[in-house]
């Protein structure tokens, strides 16, 4: 019996992607000011910046697109996709959005108020942001487990039931839900347990709370379920979706991950309590209800994606991919956080560069360092990333030093995978050659995407 696991689809349509010399990609790195943001996508040779918006649709999808109803109210491809939705949620209300952050906006603007605070295992970027841009405090109560990169655990996405209680007995009229997010994108993609969620879930609504889940890769954590948690080895993944689910109150979603689309989101409720303020919301930033911010096409392609996000081959697939590159770097002697998680690895740079300096921001030196050998792009989650300049011009950093790959889905195949590799254990052997930066010019808030870099 063949032991290899492929690829559980073949290539109907292809996008060439362009080979670089190192001297050409070298002149590209300094045009971009040593940010690899503002590279051109074309000039990168494998882009694993992030997994949002960025995998393949399938025939299936481009077919759908075709049939989008594009009438302002009550188009049919709403009503396709609220009954795909219903089925998969068990939730009445559905409204979409035109990606994730749009359903934060929406749904906290109507159900939170100044003061409030809102635990999560890890609040996305996104979701702190727009909460805090309410005046509410965004809480990251995940398990102790979850914030050490080398410790190896099934479910180190799980929220602390312990700190919730707390939460919940000091400051509970201070709370208007608490949220989970599955699986744990801050964390290092790592999953959230049924149990857990169970349990919080019910923690929450002994005490009147209701449990609203950011369900961006609801489909990779029913995966890890499957795979990692007792009882469940035998439960279909869409069985598995529908227990997560009937555990929540409400969803935001960014339908560019699992939803397997390039554009879209949505909100899910359960009942009525928050409709009016979220529908009146919805109409004033995104759309008329039933479009939201997307177009008939949109919510078609949607539809289907979400069906083939659940599908077990591919699910399987999908994350043997990341574990088979964690394995190959481990080998290397590279160090990555572990177990790898759903959609990235997350590479230490301090396994490689342990000896440069904060100041000259490792991570970010790693990152650069992966263009430049093999047209690689990743993102950096370290001192760029959440670091801040002081007004008396100090600096703060990070704790962590972290470049994250992220897969698009249904993307590359296992020889890109194999590439790069090779190309991060190159950049191991020869980093005493890799230059750390400063940063020359920045904004006063997201520096990573903007700022511009020189050699330090
Ligand atoms: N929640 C989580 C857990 C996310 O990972 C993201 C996006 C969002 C919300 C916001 O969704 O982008 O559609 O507005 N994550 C992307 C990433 C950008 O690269 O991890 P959005």
């Amino acid at each position: 019996m063949p032991t290899t696991l492929i690829e559980p689809f073949r290539i109907k349509s292809i996008e060439p992607i362009r080979m670089t010399t190192r001297a050409e990609r070298e002149r590209l790195l300094d045009e971009a000011r040593l940010n690899p943001f503002r590279l051109r996508a074309e000039d990168v040779l494998i882009d694993w910046l992030t997994d949002s918006g960025t995998g393949a649709m399938s025939s299936r999808q481009w077919g759908a697109i075709m049939e989008g109803d594009e009438s302002y109210a009550g188009a049919r491809s709403f009503y396709r996709l609220q009954a795909v939705i219903r089925e998969l949620t068990g939730m009445e209300h559905f409204m979409p959005t035109h990606q994730g952050r749009a359903a934060e906006k929406v749904l906290f603007t109507a159900a939170c108020r100044k003061g409030d605070v809102v635990p999560n295992n890890c609040h996305f970027d996104t979701t702190r942001a727009n909460l805090e841009y309410l005046g509410v405090e965004a809480l990251d109560l995940v398990i102790p487990e979850g914030l050490q990169p080398a410790l190896i655990h099934p479910f180190k996405g799980n929220i602390d039931l312990d700190r919730v209680e707390h939460l919940l007995r000091t400051r509970g009229d201070s709370i208007p839900f608490g949220m989970i997010t599955v699986t744990n994108n801050t964390g290092g993609g790592q999953p959230v347990s049924m149990a857990n969620m169970r349990a919080y879930s019910e923690l929450l609504h002994r005490h009147g709370k209701p449990l609203i889940m950011d369900v961006c890769r609801f489909a990779e954590n029913a995966m890890f379920i499957k795979m990692r948690e007792p009882g469940y080895t035998d439960v279909p993944v869409k069985a598995i979706v529908q227990e997560m689910f009937s555990l929540a109150d409400g969803c935001t979603m960014s339908a560019k991950k699992d939803g397997m689309v390039n554009i879209g989101g949505f909100i899910v409720l359960r009942d009525e309590q928050w409709m009016d303020a979220v529908r009146n919301m919805l109409i004033l930033t995104e759309g008329f209800p039933t479009y939201g911010g997307l177009a008939g096409r949109d919510l078609e392609a949607l539809a289907v994606g979400l069906q083939e996000g659940i599908d077990e081959d591919y699910l399987r697939y999908r994350l043997r991919t990341a574990e088979y590159l964690g394995e190959r770097l481990e080998t290397a002697g590279v160090g990555i956080m572990r177990p790898t998680g759903g959609h990235a690895v997350y590479i230490d740079a301090r396994s490689i560069l342990p000896d440069m300096p904060v100041e000259q921001y490792p991570a970010w030196a790693l990152c650069n360092a992966l263009y430049l050998q093999g047209g690689i792009r990743g993102v950096e989650i370290g001192s760029v990333m959440f670091g801040k300049r002081r007004e008396d011009g100090s600096e703060t950093y990070h704790s962590m030093e972290l470049v994250r790959l992220a897969f698009p889905r249904r993307m590359y195949t296992q020889s890109h995978f194999d590439y790069a590799a090779e190309v991060i254990a190159e950049v191991k052997e020869d980093a005493r050659n890799i230059r750390g930066v400063r940063i020359v010019k920045q904004p006063p808030f997201l520096r990573h995407f903007t700022c511009e870099c020189a050699w330090a």
